[in-house]
């Protein structure tokens, strides 16, 4: 698989660093990216249908927010009970 220009998926694609705390973030970015990018396609129609679809959409991209940002919390527990003083 790969783009619309054929270029192979590869880890560049969705940019992971393999570090879990950068890759969180890095996917949390995108999540809001993609709720930017509903909020401006709902500004361009005044069909109620198609907002009620991007509505849709955009509301799963603010749980998938949530859910990345709860498992951010999660690794950062991790990190922090591997401290030893
Ligand atoms: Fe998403």
């Amino acid at each position: 698989m790969g783009d619309a220009s054929g270029v192979p998926f590869s880890a560049s694609t969705i940019a992971v660093m393999g570090n879990p705390v950068t890759d969180l973030h890095e996917d949390m970015a995108a999540e809001q990216k993609a709720l930017a990018t509903y909020y401006q396609l709902v500004n361009l129609t005044d069909d109620v249908d198609i907002i009620d679809v991007l509505k849709f959409l955009g509301e799963r991209e603010i749980v998938h927010y949530q859910r990345f940002g709860e498992a951010l919390m999660d690794v950062y527990d991790f990190e922090e009970s591997q401290k030893l003083f």
